[in-house]
């Protein structure tokens, strides 16, 4: 939703800094420029000279009855045509090329650095956001650096050759023709204008029309369960219904621009009829000339057609280049400090001294939380939702850093170490799983590179994920598809437990799933995480009893802070709010497992 509405800033200041920073990604491809751009003053001249080809045509040849002239005007003609051909060939491809080029670099850029921004900043910034950044707007600023400034170029060169040519006939007809090209200008950037605010509405209705659409299929079940249909397709037809009248009104616009600017070109030609015949009948020019005065004026409709089209669209691209920059430009939240030290190991040994965190202001998560962990220790995290426990894992592998207060590990302050240093000492399973699109194997790999078939195996059997691994159909080799779309939840928290267990981390974090895996994948999945577990410090987000009663620590998480701590035994014991959680949440799982 966000980014159209941004397309409707339409008034976008012209920013001079922008735009030289937009011109400046052609810098690195400086020769490919002074290519084109020479190439197509080379296409304009050629395109005059055609041109001049037909005055010459009648006053040297068929007026004068010279074969000769004939003769050597044609082998000019089709020796020019064929060099206008190769210039054409030449333009286009350097041009495509360049564009190629400026769309893969600031593309590989953006990819750089999202790569390096931190968390904060996806959590204020919507994917479609910055999905449009790296496709949509990095595609205007190419298609501005390279096929804008061919029109931009070519335009201005076929104006001033065009110039040169006719006042080098007839000055005085030059003038008088010259004096339409501003309206001509003018007509064609104010149509261009409006065309393109029309087509933005259209695109704006579009991209609301997609939103519906896309809302609407993933909620389908939910629509239909609730006997919606009716209400939402009728503001889906109200939608419709204004997207017809914008297209129409673009379309009108689209239809009546090239008669407008082909009145004003018609207005120059019979500028050039009624005073080139006025010449004419004194003897004072030439049915050649006038006849060339003719192809000028319709010669130059194009050039100005295009440059007006450019120039009504650089307000987007500039809006585009200003919001490519804006991400570019992004300072990470969490950054490492020159000096920072990167340890080969964190002992485990983990102490939150005095945290307060918020993500927003005024709004704190978590508030003066204090909590020393010992290595080894399994610490189980439990509480009721929007409690902090997320939050507290994400601090730990320093996603977020602590508003005020530090986490130590060991004799560290943690933001002494670099981000690398911990976050790849921490290994970590969520509860929506992630995995990349490609192999199962490739995806195991992901956090150990080196690691060899044999040490990926035994990764896979220690997690519980060999065994249905090879029951696919290629095993190991297998597609997972986009996020791992063709696997189910479970499978996906296998693989991920094997992919950590795999890069062997100090540190082991898990975020249980709590429901959508049957109860064989549950146990391959607890039989997995022991294994993780075993010698290694932990934290778990636990939902389940059996994770819970083997933890070192229980530690109840209420409005960020410990509300209650200790083993199960003692909690059980104390009566307190995991005593009632415990009643409450895990009573029904108890009865299940007794079979009651
Ligand atoms: N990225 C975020 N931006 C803003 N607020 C957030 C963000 N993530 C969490 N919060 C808020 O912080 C609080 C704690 O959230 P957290 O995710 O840590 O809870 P949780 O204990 O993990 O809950 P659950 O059991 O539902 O997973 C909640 O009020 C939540 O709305
Ligand atoms: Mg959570």
């Amino acid at each position: 939703m966000d980014d159209y509405i941004e397309e409707e800033d339409l008034n976008t200041r012209f920013s001079g800094a922008t735009v030289t920073r937009i011109l400046a990604q052609v810098a690195p491809h400086w020769k490919m420029v002074v290519g084109f751009l020479a190439l197509v003053v080379m296409i304009t001249i050629s395109d005059s000279i055609f041109t001049y080809f037909g005055k010459q045509l009648v006053d040297d040849a068929i007026i004068p009855q010279n074969p000769d002239a004939l003769r050597s005007i044609l082998t000019n003609y089709a020796l020019l045509s064929i060099v206008s051909a190769a210039i054409v060939f030449g333009f286009i491809y350097i041009t495509a090329l360049l564009g190629e080029k400026v769309r893969y670099d600031l593309r590989r850029k953006l990819f750089t650095h999202l790569q390096r921004l931190s968390f904060s900043y996806f959590d204020k910034t919507p994917v479609g956001w910055i999905m449009s950044r790296v496709t949509s707007d990095t595609e205007r600023i190419a298609d501005l650096v390279t096929w804008g400034l061919l029109d931009i170029t070519w335009g201005v060169t076929s104006l001033i050759v065009a110039a040169v040519f006719m006042l080098s006939i007839n000055w005085q007809l030059a003038i008088l023709v010259m004096l339409t090209i501003p309206v001509l200008i003018a007509v064609a950037v104010y149509f261009r204008r409006l065309i393109l605010i029309q087509f933005r509405e259209v695109r704006r209705i579009n991209s609301r029309i997609t939103g519906a659409y896309n809302e609407n299929i993933q909620g389908v079940r939910v629509t239909k369960s609730l006997a919606r249909e009716e209400l939402d397709l009728r503001d889906f037809q109200g939608l419709t219904g204004l997207m017809f009248d914008a297209s129409y009104r673009a379309n009108v616009l689209s239809a009546l621009f090239l008669p407008a600017v082909q009145i004003i070109s018609a207005v120059g030609v019979a500028l050039v009829i009624w005073y080139g015949g006025i010449l004419a009948l004194q003897g004072m020019t030439t049915v050649g000339q006038i006849q060339a005065f003719i192809g000028y004026v319709t010669f130059m409709i194009w050039p100005v057609q295009e440059m007006a089209r450019v120039f009504a669209q650089m307000q987007q691209s500039i809006a585009s280049g200003e919001r490519v920059f804006s991400l570019l430009d992004a300072v990470p939240s969490v950054q490492d400090k020159p000096d920072s030290l990167e340890t080969a190991r964190l002992d485990g040994d983990i102490l939150f001294d005095d945290v307060t965190f918020y993500y927003e202001k005024d709004k704190p998560v978590l508030d003066n939380f204090n909590l020393r962990v010992r290595p080894g220790e399994t610490i189980a995290l439990v509480g009721p939702t929007g409690g902090g426990k997320s939050t507290i894992v994400n601090m730990l592998c320093r996603f977020y850093e602590p508003k005020e207060g530090r986490v130590m590990f060991g004799d560290h302050d943690y933001t002494d170490l670099t981000q690398h240093a911990i976050q790849s000492r921490i290994g970590m399973v969520l509860q929506t799983p992630h995995l990349f699109s490609g192999t199962i194997r490739d995806n195991l790999r992901y956090g150990r590179l080196d690691a060899t078939d044999d040490e990926l195996v035994d990764a896979a059997r220690l997690a519980g994920a060999h065994d249905f691994i090879v029951t696919l159909e290629n095993g190991y080799d297998e597609q997972v598809g986009e996020g791992g779309s063709k696997l189910s939840v479970g499978q996906k928290q296998l693989i991920s437990l094997a992919r950590a267990i795999l890069a062997d981390p100090d540190i082991f974090i898990m975020d249980e799933a709590t429901s959508s895996v049957d109860t064989l994948t549950e146990a391959l999945i607890q039989r997995g995480m022991e294994a993780m577990m075993e010698g290694r410090t932990s934290f778990v987000i636990a939902h389940r009893l059996s994770t819970i009663r083997r933890a070192s620590r229980i530690l109840v998480i209420e409005a960020g802070k410990i509300a209650e701590m200790g083993t199960h035994a003692e909690l059980i014991r104390a009566g307190g709010h995991y005593y009632n959680l415990y009643t409450r949440q895990f009573r029904r799982e108890r009865e299940v497992a007794l079979g009651i």
